[in-house]
């Protein structure tokens, strides 16, 4: 089993070795029974604990991401809470993207800056800006999404490990965005991954999940004891939507991009788009890095309005096909205004985001009904614009 797509579907996916079922069975007990005091048949005694529908899921993230164990848990913002109070005291201190996720800068300055942990934002994309500010104030963590949420920043992973490393900092890196069939941090030198599961990885828009994976055993019993503390792990019925969804994973993910592609060719066209940010087009800063640590650009795409934010609403506000709504990855196109929707939280603080920014989830729906509906959307634009002339 040497190849990612064959691995999506086997990995932690045998068929279930009490009865042959070839699609592993969904165990909704919440307790198990003991054969004798002390004596558990499988291991398993109370679903907050652990439960095999999550252990097969923990499995296969843990191949995929060439780590050494996995933990799904019931959000990717829970996943993000367990890693940083493992990791943080107070008196810790992360260093964090200008561009990220804006739930992952209030959760760091909001919610544990009171509880004394400090919180840094440095362009990542520039390793001199990370060693200036690695210099100015000693980080325990560094924090890097690649691709960036929402401007689809490329961060070269290997550089910023040897920064951290360097630094005695760790380093986590949020896959979301990219998934593991198209970038493998661990193998970069990250020492933990991240995922919102409820993007690419779930794939349908139907579960909320998240995923913390440790590139070596060192920590791995102190995350368990927090989640298991706390109550965290990913219920069952979840865990098994999220595995089905990881078997195509690669069809998906090379349906996500051919269609950006072909999204991207037409955006490009248009007088109405001032910039099209893909990490697959060679004009993209970060195009060069992407070609080196990743195995292809993934489904997300931003565009700037050349009509700034009036014209980025009424785009996101004209599309059929496209469904204004937040999130991403499913297998349905979604279109969303990043400043007053995802990244309202980031308002006032470093990460804000441009008005003018549309971000785009590129379903696997046929490319031409997507571009159709794109271009119809834009003759919206031109039209408002000329209204209001
Ligand atoms: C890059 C990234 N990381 C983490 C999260 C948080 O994940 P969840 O919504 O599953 O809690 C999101 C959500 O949009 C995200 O885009």
């Amino acid at each position: 089993m040497t190849h990612f797509s064959t691995r999506a579907i086997h990995e932690g996916q045998e068929p279930d070795p009490a009865t042959g079922a070839v699609s592993r069975p969904l165990h909704l007990s919440s307790t198990f029974r003991h054969d004798a005091v002390g004596q558990l048949r499988a291991g398993y005694e109370y679903t907050r604990s652990g439960n095999p529908t999550r252990s097969s899921l923990q499995d296969s993230l843990a191949g995929l991401e060439g780590g050494a164990a996995a933990y799904a848990v019931s959000s990717g913002m829970q996943a993000e809470d367990i890693v940083l109070r493992t990791f943080l005291r107070p008196g810790s201190h992360v260093l964090l993207g200008d561009d990220a996720y804006a739930g992952t800068h209030r959760l760091i300055a909001g919610i544990l800056g009171p509880w004394g942990v400090t919180v840094d934002s440095v362009d990542l994309t520039d390793p001199d800006a990370v060693r200036a500010a690695v210099a100015r104030k000693a980080p325990d963590l560094v924090w890097v999404e690649t691709p960036t949420n929402p401007l689809l920043q490329v961060v070269d992973i290997a550089e910023l490990a040897t920064i951290a490393h360097g630094a005695n900092a760790l380093l986590v890196v949020d896959n979301t965005f990219a998934t593991p069939y198209l970038q493998q941090p661990i193998s970069l030198g990250a020492d933990v991954v991240i995922h919102s599961l409820t993007k690419f990885l779930g794939g349908h828009s139907d579960v909320v999940g998240g995923a913390i994976v440790l590139a070596d055993e060192t920590h791995s019993e102190t995350v368990y004891d927090l989640i298991n503390s706390v109550g965290s792990g990913l219920a069952p019925f979840d865990c098994w939507l999220v595995s089905r969804g990881l078997k195509t994973l690669p069809v998906r993910m090379d349906r996500h991009e051919e269609n950006a592609f072909a999204v991207c060719a037409a955006l490009e066209e248009s007088d109405l788009i001032a910039e099209v940010i893909y990490p697959g087009l060679p004009s993209h800063p970060g195009h060069e890095i992407a070609k080196a640590q990743m195995f292809g650009f993934g489904g997300m795409v931003s565009v700037r309005l050349a009509g700034g934010e009036a014209a980025a609403r009424v785009f996101v506000e004209s599309t059929e096909l496209f469904t204004l709504a937040e999130s991403l990855g499913g297998v349905e196109s979604l279109i969303e205004h990043p400043a007053t929707m995802t990244h309202l939280a980031a308002e006032g603080t470093p990460l804000q985001v441009p008005r003018d920014l549309v971000r785009i989830s590129i379903g696997i729906e046929h490319k031409d009904d997507l571009v159709a509906d794109l271009q119809a959307a834009l003759e919206r634009v031109r039209e408002s614009a000329e209204a209001a002339a």
